[in-house]
Parts: structure tokens; sequence; C-alpha cells
């Protein structure tokens, strides 16, 4: 058996071992997205009740949702194992066959990131996860032969940041796919209180409401923001996380009063000072912030343009007059690019 293709840093956070203590382990602890919350409930049960594995589930949506989190949370609530590796983890088809024969009955298969996973091995996952068979070759060229073994029954778990790069084939297979929305400021108000808590801080409703506010919608940027302000507060306060001490740590930190961090601002900067508010492609835009590409596209930009302050038009990205002004510049006439769809838009 090969050890590194079981990712133990997929459960257990390795950023601090305060967010190991963090990650909710029920799903009475799970804050918010109720309807995803209560159609699992509803699958979960019903499989509990007929004594079989669950249904294969798929977890979609930006980084830092609680993919992970419900993975565990789902295998808790059914108490079973769970064995977790992601698509980039599983070269060859041997991978896979090698994680599934570790498996007992019932057992959670979390697949993180299983966007990435390459053709052969999803070849390989096909008929493990319909008819719980897995075809091996064995050898090469004219002597190759292949065999078929039973794996246990067993539930798929995967996640990914990117829905669209997953094949329709794979996407059929599961039977619940479910989107995460980024959340309510009042379900980050909740998440930041039990936080808290759980690390010892005292914190007011106010200082909650303030780090809630500018988390960007992501509880694990309200976990990183309580963290640094706790910081902060013991460093240059009482040690109490109030509005006061939320607001001052919280600038220092470079974290804005909408949210916006380091990055969200370069990207802002680039495109209307450095690029003069014309359309900007997403590489060169990425370059130009020194980010990966897939950093800017999948946390940068949808918070961007969830909050309004940059679009995607067909010829590239712009900042709206929202943009320009959070920069506290003057937005320039609207342009073929910029103006809302006229009659022929
Ligand atoms: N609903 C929630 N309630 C409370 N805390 C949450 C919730 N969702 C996420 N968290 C917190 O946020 C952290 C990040 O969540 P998680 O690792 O599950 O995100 P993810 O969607 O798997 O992200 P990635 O795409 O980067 O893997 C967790 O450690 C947990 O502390
Ligand atoms: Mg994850």
């Amino acid at each position: 058996m090969r050890d590194e293709l079981l990712d133990p840093s997929a459960v257990d956070l390795t950023e601090a071992s305060d967010e190991v203590g963090l990650r909710p382990r029920s799903m009475d602890d799970f804050v918010g997205q109720s309807e995803l919350k209560e159609h699992l409930g509803i699958i979960l049960e019903a499989a509990r009740r007929r004594g079989q594995a669950a249904d294969h589930l798929l977890f979609a949506g930006p980084p830092g949702l609680g993919k992970t989190t419900l993975a565990g949370i789902v295998a808790a609530e059914l108490g079973v194992g769970i064995q977790v590796t992601s698509g980039p983890a599983l070269e060859r088809a041997g991978d896979l066959a090698s994680i599934l024969s570790q498996l007992e009955p019932g057992d959670v298969l979390f697949i993180d990131e299983i966007h990435r996973l390459s053709r052969a091995v999803e070849e390989v996952l096909y008929p493990a996860i319909e008819d719980f068979q897995l075809d091996i070759v064995l050898g090469k060229g004219p002597a190759a032969r292949s065999i078929r073994l039973d794996v246990p029954r067993f539930t798929l778990v995967g996640a990914t940041t990117r829905t669209g790069l997953i094949t329709g084939p794979l996407r059929d297979r599961f039977g619940l796919v479910a989107r995460l929305d980024y959340y309510e400021v009042r379900d980050l108000e909740a998440i930041v209180v039990r936080a808290a808590s759980i690390l010892g801080v005292e914190i007011d409703g106010d200082g909650a409401a303030e780090i809630a506010r500018r988390s960007r919608g992501t509880p694990r940027i309200a976990n990183r923001l309580l963290r640094r302000v706790r910081d902060f507060a013991e460093v240059r306060g009482t040690g109490v996380v109030d509005r006061a001490a939320a607001r001052e740590g919280l600038n220092l930190f470079g974290v804005d009063e909408r949210g916006l961090d380091k990055v969200d601002r370069a990207v802002l900067e680039a495109l209307c000072r450095r690029f003069d508010g014309r359309p900007v492609g997403l590489s060169t835009l990425a370059i130009s912030v020194s980010e990966p590409t897939e950093t800017v596209e999948d946390v940068h930009e949808p918070f961007l343009i969830r909050e309004g302050l940059i679009m995607r038009t067909p010829r590239g990205r712009v900042a709206t007059a929202a943009g320009w002004r959070h920069l506290g510049l003057t937005p320039p006439p609207p342009t073929d690019d910029t103006a809302p769809p006229g009659l022929f838009g």
C-alpha cells in the first residue's frame, strides 16, 4: 500500500492545530446551508434505516465553504470509516484499486478535487461506483488479461471547486450534486462565536459581526480573521475581541471594510489603473497580480463579481463603477464594455 495516496491533511488541516478543532464534526455543529443540510439529512437517515451505504454525493463550491468538513460529517453521521484521497493523488488505475481494496462495507471514500481525476482512473471508477466491481488488467501486451473483483458497497463523496470541469458521465453517477453557497453574515457570526468559544477567545457581538462582515462569505476566512484579531487583541489591546479590536486588527492585516484583501485590491488596481479600464484577459490579470490563474479564477474573481466590483465581458474582465469608487477613483464614462445591455445587447 502506498501511504501517500491517503492524504490526512485533507481532513486534518495543517494550517494550524487550532484549525483541526474548529472543524464541525456533526450536522448540528455545521452552521448554515440549511437546504443542503435538509437534503443530506434525509439521504443519510434513509441509508441508516435501510442499513445500506448511502448514495454517492458530490459537493461543489468555492474553497473554504465546508466541502471537506461535510465529507467527514457524512461518515460520522453514518457511523462508518472514511478513506481520504484526491484527484491528483490517484495517478494510475492501480492507485484507485489499492484504496478500494481497503474499504470496509459502508465506508466513505472521499475524493477531493475530483475534477482532476485522470481519464484512466475515471474509467475504473465507473464500474466501482455503479456495480461495485473493479476491472483490473494484469500484465501488458498480448499476455494481458483482465480480472474482475468485487468491492464492498461504499459511498463516494466527491468535492470540487469546478463543477464545470466534471465530465457528464461522472456527474450523472452521483445521487446528489450539492452546491455550497457563500454564507450569510449572520451564519458567519455564529461560526465566529462558535470558533471563539472553542479557542477560548473572549468576544462580544459587535466584534463577531465585524469579523463576519469582512469574511467574504467564507467560514475558513472567518476563522482565520478571528485568529488574527485575537492576536492583535492580545498584543495591542485588552485581549477581548470587540468592535474596536476587530476594526483595527483587520485594517492592520490589510482586510478592508468590505473584506477585500491585498490581492483583491491588486486585481481592482490592475483593472482600473494599470490597464486604464480596458478589458483584461484572465491570464494577463493573474500575471499582473503575481498569483496563479486558478487562484484568481476560483477565489478572487467570484468574490469581486459577487460584490459587484468587477464583471466579465466577452472581451475580458473590467471594473464596474462601484469598483472604481471602492478605490476612491472616478469611474470613466460607460463604454460598450461597461454599459448595461441596451435594446440590442
Ligand atoms: N458550515 C460550517 N460551520 C462551521 N464551520 C465551518 C463550516 N464550513 C466550514 N467551516 C470551517 O471552515 C473551514 C474550512 O472548511 P473546509 O475545509 O471543509 O472547506 P472546503 O470547502 O473543503 O475547502 P477547499 O475547497 O479549500 O478544500 C473548516 O475547517 C471549518 O472550521
Ligand atoms: Mg477541502
